[in-house]
């Protein structure tokens, strides 16, 4: 695999960070996922927009113009012969010696990419939905805002696992947040479909946005309201969103079935949606 690393297109395995890098020390770093359909990337100006938005709320700068980094993604998925996958971008503030306090000025930005070769569109989770289980929402108070902080999302993963499932959901006073690497919705019994709204709890998902303009278009629009763990157990079908799953199913909430333990209806519908409008 070839990455890119500052400016250089290098094998993986020559590709150097300096152990100084902030993001390294401290997690000073910002990231997008963007995928890749039939060697085209999806979505990528509401992708850039954000990484812009992430840098401006940590005062974090961007050394590169916005074509040259599509440009960047566009090299990486043509020299690595990406079909279906995701391209990685991550930005650091930099390296310099360990200190709390920076200077961003005197700071050169770390950017960096790599591509995933791996089916988006075909997979188990598509075809027979994901299992989640609750845990409570530990992380800091600006999740809207696409740090490389993943500690506690890795390990919620990795609970969910060890309890049987897929993924996780997190949870802060009752209220779903969203889903570990994810945004959450459900479908309840009168057929609204529901997310809760944007703040500083949850991601600003990119899959999110566009799936609630399809919607909107369609004349079935989302409804964006908080939603409790218990109405997401009893609800009729329930299903994730982020750029690497599109729209994923979910078949149980903490070990309670939804939509009869399959994908429902409405979320194999708004995936169809999904697929054939972000192309
Ligand atoms: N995760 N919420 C969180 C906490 C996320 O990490 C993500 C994306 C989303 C969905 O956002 P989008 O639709 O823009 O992908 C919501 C990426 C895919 C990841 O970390 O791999």
């Amino acid at each position: 695999r070839t990455v890119y690393v500052n400016g250089a297109y290098v094998p993986e395995t020559e590709a150097k960070v300096s152990v100084f890098d902030r993001a390294f020390l401290f997690g000073d770093g910002i990231y997008e996922v963007a995928s890749v359909l039939g060697g085209k990337l999806i979505d990528f100006p509401a992708h850039i927009a954000r990484l812009h938005r992430s840098a401006n709320e940590l005062g974090m700068r961007i050394d590169v113009s916005d074509e040259e980094i599509l440009a960047i993604h566009r090299e990486l998925v043509s020299r690595n012969e990406v079909e279906e996958g995701v391209v990685y971008m991550q930005l650091t503030r930099g390296a310099v010696d360990r200190d709390f306090m920076f200077d961003t000025e005197k700071l050169k930005p770390t950017l960096v990419l790599f591509t995933q070769t791996r089916p988006l569109v075909d997979t188990a989770v598509a075809r027979n939905g994901m299992k989640i289980v609750s845990i409570p929402d530990l992380r800091w108070g600006r999740c809207d805002i696409k740090t490389v902080q993943l500690l506690y999302p890795s390990l919620g993963k990795m609970e969910a696992k060890s309890r049987g499932a897929d993924d996780a959901w997190m949870v802060r006073d009752g209220v779903v947040t969203e889903g570990t690497s994810n945004n959450a919705f459900i479908v309840t019994k009168t057929g609204a479909i529901v997310t809760r709204p944007l703040s500083n709890a949850i991601l600003p998902g990119i899959t999110r946005a566009a799936l609630m303009s399809y919607s909107t278009a369609s004349g079935t629009p989302v409804e964006e309201r908080e939603f409790t763990i218990d109405e997401a157990r009893e609800a009729a079908e329930a299903f994730i969103t982020s750029a690497s799953v599109f729209v994923g199913p979910v078949i149980s909430i903490d070990g309670v079935e939804l939509s009869g333990g399959k994908p429902g209806p409405v979320t194999l519908g708004l995936r169809k949606t999904y697929l054939e409008e972000s192309l």
